[in-house]
């Protein structure tokens, strides 16, 4: 007989138990999705009204597909969200997992997100599940290719802009993301699935866990008789594999966190 999913608590505090599990982990591990981002005023994929595939459908510009079709509407949507990104500022949540590093033995940091506010908030070797904006490269010969210099001029939502050129092979540059129906990149999937059934407590903050491979994650570590932390404001599948549901903003939730268990760190607001 499964057990029932762990109850929500809500964010205004922390249970005993996940100190507990915390302050006795050799190795900690913390997955994102777009909710840990969505303080930082980028928006999620599927919340409602806010979700960009409320706005946006994904099969006109997160496929290699639409690329093809139209490559000037997919490079210009990129290039606005990639300068939302540079606008945005690392939120508590972003500061919070970032001092973890310093207060756990061992800290790997596994993100869905193409943002770069993990590292711009103090996060290294943050593995990048679905790949980066910063790291464009030829859709032909995949060279990499220089990220355009300065903040992307992008009015809201974009517009049609012709990738730059490959200087290698001339073919079209395009976002280093991963899109739908393309495979994750072998050096990061490994890497973040040894990582994730070598743990002993996961964190699963801001994600809805319905994108696989990645959102398999969570259980593979369940499985592996980690600890899953989850910590987002609403429900999700993953409700039912965590130790504890904490409920509430990755902002709040992570920097109250922070200093219930280490109550001399700073708080990352
Ligand atoms: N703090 C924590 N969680 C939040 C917050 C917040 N402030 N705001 C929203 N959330 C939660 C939502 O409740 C939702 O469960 O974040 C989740 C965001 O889910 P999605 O929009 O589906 O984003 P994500 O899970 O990262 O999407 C996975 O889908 O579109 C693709 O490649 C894209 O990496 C992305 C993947």
């Amino acid at each position: 007989m499964k057990a029932p999913p762990a109850a929500a608590t809500s964010a205004a505090v922390i249970p005993a138990s996940v100190c507990t599990a915390l302050l006795d982990a050799r190795h900690v591990v913390v997955f994102t999705g777009a909710g840990v981002s969505a303080e930082s005023g980028i928006a999620t994929f599927r919340d409602a009204l806010t979700g960009l595939w409320e706005t946006f459908d994904p099969e006109m510009l997160a496929t290699p597909e639409a690329f093809l079709r139209d490559p000037a509407l997919v490079w210009g949507w990129y290039e606005w969200r990639r300068k939302m990104v540079m606008r945005a500022r690392p939120n508590p949540a972003h500061l919070a997992i970032a001092s973890l590093a310093s207060l756990v033995p061992r800290l790997t940091v596994i993100t869905q997100n193409v943002d770069d506010l993990h590292e711009r908030a103090g996060s290294t070797g943050v593995i990048h599940l679905h790949g980066s904006f910063f790291r464009p490269r030829c859709c032909a010969c995949s060279r990499p290719h220089g990220v355009p210099a300065g903040e992307p001029d992008e009015p809201d939502g974009g517009r049609r802009l012709e990738p730059p050129r490959c200087g290698h092979c001339g073919e079209r540059i395009r976002p280093g993301v991963v899109w739908f129906g393309e495979s994750l990149p072998v050096d990061a999937y490994r890497p973040a699935e040894h990582a994730v059934r070598n743990c002993d407590v996961m964190f699963s903050i801001g994600t809805s866990a319905v994108v696989y491979p990645a959102a398999g994650l969570p259980y593979a570590a369940a499985e592996c008789g980690a600890k899953v932390i989850q910590v987002n404001p609403a429900a999700t599948d993953l409700d039912a594999v965590a130790s504890f549901n904490l409920r509430g903003p990755a902002g709040t939730v992570m920097d109250l966190l922070i200093r219930t268990i280490w109550p001399s760190m700073p708080a990352s607001r």
